[in-house]
């Protein structure tokens, strides 16, 4: 196995640098890493297309692929990811975008209210003045007829829970804050779909494929490169922090990696995620050519008082499975309050 190197990615590794991106910030995605990291990487390591990004998030590897002319390929098992993936790197008749807009502003109540979500009631969710304006949007928003502008739409209404709704999310766990300043619905999606309609009018290029399903069982399709970040070890349930989007946009969602597991015994997380991600290195070594690389964005963790170093332990099976490995470590991240200084996150590098 070869040594740590040092590169300082800064925010990177986060979502920040994108937040104010077009396109990129069309759905805010805590989780996300941002187009300068797929940049750099690609250039440290002339990385080659097609990439192939099998946990795709928000899709911040096939947006910049697409904006960049690389043959990109997305995977996640959380159908909302997927979609919003799609959505950010399709290509849009601007035309048509703005006539449906008008027609879906005519909304007037709507006469059923259905709601699926189990942990709160939309009353909890959502202030009274926007409820209905909520409900109303959505059932107009579900008539559209073509998925590809219903999708846009409907993660145009979806991406504004932050600002809408009275849920906030605490660390990995979704709350209720009464006293959060609300925009009014109406405003904030209308605002939000002209924006996103006059950003539209710059995708062009390649689509990429968008596929919803299990890294730990994907085959079929041969790439040069892989460049992604799984879930990171203990960090946050993605089977629940999107749960309310992803009842917005319908759709169920399995298969998530078993990174964070409610058990009072923390070694069965931990033995259940390395098991777990060998599977995944295993697929990547049937996907990858001869010569391809993976770069894996991975956080180091503190399970149940003690660190475990993740980038070490994947470099190591890695090297089991047949790859060269190396890891750049990219950030420290301060965990004081666990009473370790800091985790290391780093760029598990995986030559084949
Ligand atoms: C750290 S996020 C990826 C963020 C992405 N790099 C971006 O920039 O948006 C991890 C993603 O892995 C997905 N995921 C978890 N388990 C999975 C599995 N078994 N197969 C595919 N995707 C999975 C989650 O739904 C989540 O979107």
């Amino acid at each position: 196995m070869g040594g740590l190197t040092y590169f300082d990615f800064g925010d990177d590794f986060t979502f920040s640098p994108d937040k104010k991106k077009p396109f990129y910030n069309w759905f805010y995605y805590k989780e996300a890493f941002s187009s300068g990291f797929v940049e750099k990487i690609i250039k440290m390591l002339d990385l080659k297309p097609p990439f192939f990004d099998p946990f795709c998030g928000a899709g911040t590897t096939l947006l910049y692929c697409k904006l960049n002319c690389l043959e990109s390929v997305g995977l996640d098992c959380n159908p909302l990811s997927a979609m919003v993936s799609r959505v950010k790197t399709r290509n849009y008749d601007v035309g048509l975008l703005k006539s449906i807009l008008e027609e879906v502003l005519k909304f007037e109540d709507a006469d059923k209210k259905e709601w699926s979500f189990k942990f709160f009631k939309p009353e909890d969710v959502f202030p009274r003045k926007s409820l209905s304006d909520f409900f109303a949007l959505k059932k107009k928003i579900n008539e559209i007829e073509n998925q590809r502008e219903r999708e846009f739409f409907l993660i145009a209404l979806t991406s504004l829970i932050p600002q809408t709704s009275f849920i906030f999310k605490d660390g990995g766990v979704l709350k209720i804050d009464k006293r959060k300043k609300l925009m009014p619905i109406r405003v904030a999606f209308k605002r939000k779909a002209l924006r996103m309609i006059s950003e539209a009018s710059l995708l062009e290029g390649v689509e990429p494929k968008v596929l919803v399903g299990d890294a730990r069982n994907f085959n079929g399709l041969k790439f040069s490169s892989i460049a992604t970040s799984p879930p990171y070890l203990n960090g946050v349930d993605y089977s629940k922090i999107y749960g309310l989007e992803l009842n917005i946009v319908g759709g169920e969602s399995e298969g998530f990696l078993r990174s964070f597991l409610l058990s009072k015994d923390m070694s069965l997380v931990k033995d259940a995620y390395f098991e777990d991600m060998e599977k995944v290195l295993r697929v990547f070594d049937d996907c990858l050519m001869e010569g391809g690389t993976t770069a894996l964005v991975v956080g180091n963790s503190v399970v149940g008082g003690r660190m475990v170093e993740v980038d070490k332990i994947l470099a190591g099976i890695g090297e089991e499975i047949g790859f060269k490995s190396s890891i750049i470590v990219g950030k420290e991240r301060g965990i004081r309050h666990l009473g370790i200084p800091s985790v290391r996150e780093s760029v598990v590098i995986l030559r084949k």
